[in-house]
């Protein structure tokens, strides 16, 4: 195998290499999920060798290095073969069905590595086995805390030689799962505290404790410790806490959060007390609550300016509505729909969970209202073709006021029938129950967006010069386009139609 071959799942190698069936899978992928916590207590790399189907030797499915202490393998093993007969513990423990920890250390690249075998059962019939691998190097003499990691691991890979660990029951998803580090104990069958780490004491030091816990029920005593409104219900938290159920829970102080997580050791079948992991997230939570709050404020802030754009339209709808002189009444009803359009993003955006808006919602209600505003009214209709998907707001905002700007012009001088006689090839304002068709066909590129506004109404006017242009529409459009997006605006006949495309070409990061 070289470097370059990415490396194959266990599902990938089961299938290819063994007859383990899908409920074996699962049994393994329930292993992997907890097996760094064997690594760490064991201060040993982990790997699990798959049985071939035809019976020739192993396959590595799967290997993990322990956080705790030197790996022993520098190189990544998933993948590789072992034939019969080459390494004596695998085939042992496989054919023997029982845990091999005799022999003598093996020398990889001068290092001393000891290493022992474990069959993992499930229902009775062996399905793989995990060898542990101990860089001898990196062993001192043992402490206490080693003595009891050891003493835990141990127990453990007993458990999975007997087809009890893993524990297919109750097991959350938590991404925050302690770990080893973050604090360990391990209590008798009665739930009490037969040894605490210092990380663990620590732990229980923030929750208000301040002898030891040794000797202590741990259930008593978080029960001392936190109030009830932040711990769970008496079950759970005697269940979890008294190390009787595979299972984990969360409980607080005002000060601090942790999580707690058991599991409940029986090597020799009989339940003889837990191994209990205890995390601080205390920061963690923190984080969690400032980012709901910060994203609430934006939403809110977002929602406010809304509303002012919204009084800010009212405002100029009330004046033009007491204006005598026509030019200057339209000009403020076109204020009044510039600032409708910027409304609209922001209120897109107090919906939204997080800066992005969904384009595509907001250019829908922009042809609707551009349509439901104008003299041709009804007999215009506005189609998308295309997504705009999620876009950034500042991006957002700016396109919105191009859009408008060219459905305005699409439905005001397309089809408008006071906008005067109609001149050139197009067939002008749409008479009887004829129906005007805008489309806005959009193509999201790698980096660019283009968008293309089509009319099938009278045409651009002749001799039309969208450089020589000086109405504010147009000139709206292009300062955005050009200047904001650095992109193209292109204006002209529809190519083999009627009526006006208006065409833009932007980057986006
Ligand atoms: N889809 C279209 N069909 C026909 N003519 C158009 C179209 N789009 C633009 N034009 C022509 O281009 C001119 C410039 O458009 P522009 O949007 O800049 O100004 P306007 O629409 O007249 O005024 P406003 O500033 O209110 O937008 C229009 O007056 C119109 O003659
Ligand atoms: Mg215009």
């Amino acid at each position: 195998m070289t470097n370059l071959t990415p490396v194959p799942s266990l599902t990938e190698l089961v299938r290819s290499h063994t007859d383990l069936d899908d409920e074996d899978v699962a049994w393994l992928q329930l292993l992997q999920a907890d097996w760094q916590i064997i690594a760490d207590l064991s201060f040993a790399d982990l790997v699990l060798w798959l049985p071939d189907r035809e019976e020739r030797g192993f396959w590595a499915g799967a290997q993990m290095r322990p956080t705790t202490g030197p790996t022993a393998y520098v190189d990544d093993v998933v993948g590789t073969f072992v034939p019969v007969g080459r390494r004596p513990m695998l085939d042992a423990a496989w054919a023997q069905r029982r845990l091999v920890r005799e022999g003598d250390p093996e020398w990889r690249d001068d290092v001393p590595v000891r290493v022992e075998t474990i069959p993992v059962r499930r229902h009775g019939r062996v399905i793989a086995v995990v060898a542990r691998n101990t860089n001898l190097l990196g062993v001192r003499t043992p402490s206490r805390l080693e003595l009891s990691y050891l003493q835990t691991a141990a127990d453990l890979t007993q458990m999975i030689a007997y087809g009890s660990f893993p524990n297919p029951g109750q097991r959350s998803d938590h991404a925050d799962s302690p770990r080893v580090g973050d604090g360990f104990l391990r209590v008798d069958a009665a739930g009490r505290v037969a040894y605490a780490s210092p990380n663990a004491l620590s732990v229980y030091r923030r929750l208000g404790l301040s002898g030891d816990l040794a000797g202590l029920l741990l259930a008593d005593l978080t029960r001392e410790l936190v109030p009830p409104r932040r711990r769970p219900d008496e079950e759970r938290l005697s269940a979890v806490l008294g190390g009787r159920a595979h299972l984990d829970t969360e409980l607080a102080t005002d000060q601090v959060a942790l999580i707690v997580r058991a599991i409940p050791l029986r090597p020799e079948g009989d339940h003889i007390g837990a191994l209990i992991l205890v995390r601080d997230v205390t920061d963690l939570r923190r984080r969690d609550r400032e980012l709901v709050t910060k994203d609430a404020t934006i939403r809110e802030i977002h929602h406010r300016v809304k509303n002012n754009l919204q009084t800010v339209a009212a405002l100029l709808r009330l004046q033009a509505r007491r204006i005598d002189s026509e030019p200057a009444r339209s000009a403020l009803e076109e204020a009044v729909r510039r600032v409708g359009t910027i409304a609209i993003v922001h209120e897109t955006l107090s919906e939204a969970v997080e800066e992005q808006v969904d384009f595509d919602e907001v250019a829908d209600r922009l042809g609707r209202m551009v349509a439901e505003v104008s003299a041709a009214g009804d007999r215009v209709r506005v189609r998308r073709d295309g997504r705009f998907g999620v876009l950034p707001s500042e991006v957002a905002t700016a396109l919105a006021m191009v859009l408008t700007e060219l459905l305005q012009n699409a439905v005001q001088h397309g089809y408008d029938p006071s906008a005067g006689p109609v001149e050139g090839p197009g067939e002008g304002p749409i008479e009887g129950s004829a129906t005007g068709h805008i489309v806005v066909t959009v193509r999201r590129l790698v980096g660019r967006l283009h968008m293309a506004v089509d009319d099938d109404g009278r045409g651009l006017p002749a001799g039309f010069d969208l450089d020589g242009s000086t109405n504010l529409g147009l000139s709206i459009v292009r300062t955005l386009v050009e200047s904001e997006f650095g992109g193209q605006l292109v204006v002209g006949p529809v190519p083999a139609g009627r009526g006006t495309r208006a065409e833009i070409d932007v980057p986006l990061e």
